[in-house]
């Protein structure tokens, strides 16, 4: 019999691929499994890069998070799809940016949500909560997002390699003109969104690993596709542009060929 962690939900199933845990496999984290390690390794033979375009994504939400506290003024941070807790997780940038920072994480892994809830234990101004992104309205409505957010002040809305998940432009576009509606004027949206432009046919091998060996349903969708999920938000210098060119910390950060990073982000100011 194989005893699970003690971070493991019981009932938690460890004998599947789970895109959580493949992705803390590659930020070389510990919280994941064969099953996981076997997808990861799969999609690392097909595009070796995967792991230093986790990183970046990873150091680019650590910008975002920063200039929304220190340059934005923001607060308050709803962060959904956020996974399992990797270093520097956003409620530590955050607080240590703009002291007083309330954080609501949202993951719909009951695994990414119990061992979130473990290093939030002693935090009384950072949550998680068990909901999907398919359901926004549940996210605004939950007695936790209400009890740390303040919705009639600026909020920083975070969706970090997640709306890849949701395939159809009418169902995303739909979730966000739900989560939009909610934020005034002055809130801010930073969305990171895996972009098939750059290599098309490898887009729809890797997609296919996805829906079958991790059961997740991916869309890799075009500039324009990602462009209009800010509808509704003008966005900031430099607009949406590959991973490394935003605000790197350094010129020296942004490589001669940014686009193999497949990740196009952006951070928008709702109008
Ligand atoms: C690739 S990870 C990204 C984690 C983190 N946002 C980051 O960028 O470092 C995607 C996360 O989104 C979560 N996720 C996928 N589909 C979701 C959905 N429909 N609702 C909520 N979370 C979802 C997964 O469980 C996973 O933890």
């Amino acid at each position: 019999m194989t005893v699970e962690p003690g971070w493991v939900p019981p009932g938690g199933d460890t004998s599947k691929a789970n895109i959580a845990r493949v992705y803390d496999y590659w930020l070389g984290g510990s919280h994941n499994f064969q099953a996981d390690q076997d997808a990861a390794r799969t999609l690392i033979a097909m595009e070796p890069n995967v792991r230093e375009i986790v990183r970046a994504n990873r150091a680019f939400l650590g910008r975002a998070v920063r200039f929304l506290a220190r340059e934005a003024g923001i607060r308050q941070f709803l962060d959904i799809g956020s996974g399992i807790p990797a270093s520097q997780p956003v409620h530590e940038t955050a607080q240590q940016a703009g002291p007083g920072s309330r954080v609501v994480y949202v993951d719909n892994d009951e695994i990414a949500v119990a061992h979130s809830r473990l290093i939030l234990d002693d935090n009384p101004d950072a949550t998680i909560i068990q909901a999907d992104l398919r359901e926004p309205a549940k996210i605004l409505a939950d007695p936790e997002t209400q009890l740390l957010i303040d919705f009639t002040q600026p909020v920083g809305l975070l969706l970090m390699a997640v709306l890849h998940f949701i395939p159809g432009e009418d169902a995303v576009a739909e979730v966000m003109t739900t989560l939009r509606d909610a934020l005034v004027p002055g809130s801010y949206l930073v969305i990171c969104h895996t972009c098939r432009d750059a290599k098309p046919e490898m887009a729809d091998s890797a997609a296919s690993v996805y829906n079958s060996r991790i059961a997740a349903q991916v869309v890799m969708r075009t500039r324009d596709e990602i462009g209009n999920l800010f509808e509704g938000f003008t966005l900031v210098d430099p607009g949406l542009v590959w991973i490394p060119e935003w605000r790197p910390d350094s010129p020296g950060d942004v490589p001669e060929d940014p686009q193999q990073y497949w990740g196009l982000v952006g951070v928008g100011r709702r109008t």
